[in-house]
């Protein structure tokens, strides 16, 4: 199927690459044309496992093209998936003022009807509003159909949790748009594509499941679904704190907590909280969708609370072990929210950075993929490509991403360049024993 994908961010990339990997003819565009040229020359705007690869296998078989202009790539496809931004707003709500623009562009472009899939996560009921603007840009036109198909992607896997989902949703106002989505995702459904993550075969985990819902019901899941998980983590981080209280491990707890299939032994990792662009401002937007409907959603409000108590918790952690923090210098292990991806929006480790700075340390970082962005918001601390570098003379080594290249560090190299052998664990990352076994300091979340 011809199809238009509009917004070139992580969403949009990964959904256009995968969709053209399947089979599809995709266009895409954004309203930033030099992200459109670095496309056109081959070169990803963003850092993800794979796409590089696909966009390139795409592009070479002539299934993904990118234009700057709009109006092209919206006469293109039979359906157009919306994958712009919605950053928060000041009071937490969803800015949607992209999606309002990429209507009136739909209504002014279009030359035939269309399917207009929503994909970027919106609120409850943007779906309806979309349909009532599309009809009044297009003054009454009814050419215009609306679904919504939320994405469940993570950073750093996004290409696998595309090419494998739990689930495929999608919000429908008629049976047709619902057979139309299906017709798209059925090379993914049925696992007819080459599977750039997967060399030779794919686990051979349950398929996923083609759901049809409303509209609004469809946005609510992709809402609900990740402030549950933001939830779970932050119900592991007031358990990690308990823990700490009462000289009980949080690992051994949240293992066996997760036995029960009930609860699962995922996203139960305590420590420094979550970051990136989807879980704090979905949060937010959640909460303020509920309070325009009267509902106070305080537990969520909760889970926020104690998410961004995990800083303070941190650096209490680091002032009680360096006593005074003005004038030591700290290496900070790991600035991406997480690991494998080079995004720094909302990562705990630069609010550690920020007050670290403040306090007068002098901050050594390091990171394998989000040195460069980081460079640009801080200035003041110095940057290093090798990790042993940043630790050189550190007073204290603070880890706050889980990169696999921090799990397999040196510790006995890296002891004898520091100046003191102490770590902070932001991300338990490590076995305290063996730590102590080579002389450390350790300390870390909800463990002894
Ligand atoms: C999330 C959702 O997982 C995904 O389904 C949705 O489409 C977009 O938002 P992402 O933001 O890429 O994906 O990251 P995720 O892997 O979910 O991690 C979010 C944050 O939680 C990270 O900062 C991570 O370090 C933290 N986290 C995750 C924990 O602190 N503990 C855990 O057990 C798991």
């Amino acid at each position: 199927m011809r199809l238009s994908v509009i917004g070139c961010g992580y969403v949009g990339l990964v959904t256009g690459a995968c969709l053209a990997e399947a089979g599809h003819e995709v266009i895409c565009t954004d309203i930033d044309a030099d992200r459109i040229a670095k496309l056109k020359a081959g070169q990803v705007p963003i850092y993800e496992h794979h796409l590089d690869k696909i966009l390139t296998a795409a592009g070479n078989a002539g299934k993904i093209s990118y234009t700057a202009d709009a109006g092209e790539a919206i006469r293109f496809g039979e359906a157009i998936f919306i994958c712009v931004g919605t950053p928060p707003r000041h009071d937490g709500s969803a800015d949607l003022s992209a999606i309002d623009h990429v209507a009136q562009q739909i209504a002014a472009e279009a030359r035939s009807p269309k399917l207009v899939i929503e994909k970027s996560t919106v609120p409850a009921r943007t779906g309806i509003e979309l349909q009532r603007a599309l009809t009044a840009y297009s003054r009454g036109g009814n050419g215009f159909r609306v679904a919504s198909n939320p994405e469940f992607l993570r950073e750093g896997t996004a290409v696998e949790d595309f090419f494998h989902p739990d689930r495929v949703v999608v919000g429908v106002e008629d049976q047709a748009a619902a057979e139309q989505l299906h017709e798209i995702y059925r090379p993914i459904l049925e696992r007819r594509f080459t599977c750039p993550v997967h060399t030779g075969k794919c686990p051979d985990t349950q398929k996923a499941e083609f759901l049809v819902t409303t509209i609004s019901s469809a946005e609510l899941i992709k809402h609900a679904s990740n402030s549950f998980l933001a939830l779970k983590i932050s119900y592991a981080n007031a358990v990690s704190d308990l823990c700490e209280k009462l000289g009980a491990n949080v690992e051994e707890v949240t293992h066996a907590m997760g036995l029960d299939p009930r609860i699962g032994t995922q996203f139960m990792r305590a420590g420094l909280g979550f970051g990136g662009f989807c879980f704090p401002k979905d949060i937010q937007a959640f909460i303020s969708l509920a309070a325009t409907v009267g509902v106070d959603f305080e537990i969520l409000k909760a889970a926020e609370r104690v998410n961004k108590q995990r800083i303070d918790r941190f650096l209490e952690k680091v002032s009680k072990a360096l006593w005074v923090v003005k004038g030591k210098r700290v290496a900070i292990l790991g600035l991406a929210f997480k690991a494998n991806t080079d995004d720094i929006r909302f990562a705990p480790a630069l609010e550690v950075m920020r007050r670290l700075l403040e306090e007068g340390a002098d901050v050594h970082a390091c990171d394998p993929e989000a040195l460069e962005k980081a460079k640009k918001q801080f200035p003041q601390a110095h940057f290093h490509e090798d990790p042993y570098q940043a630790l050189q003379g550190a007073h204290a080594a603070l880890i706050c991403t889980e990169w696999d290249q921090y799990k397999k560090l040196d510790w006995e190299k890296a002891g004898k360049v520091m100046a003191r052998k102490l770590i902070v664990d932001g991300r338990n990352l490590y076995t305290p024993a063996k730590l102590r076994e080579q002389g450390f300091e350790y300390v870390s979340f909800g463990r002894e």
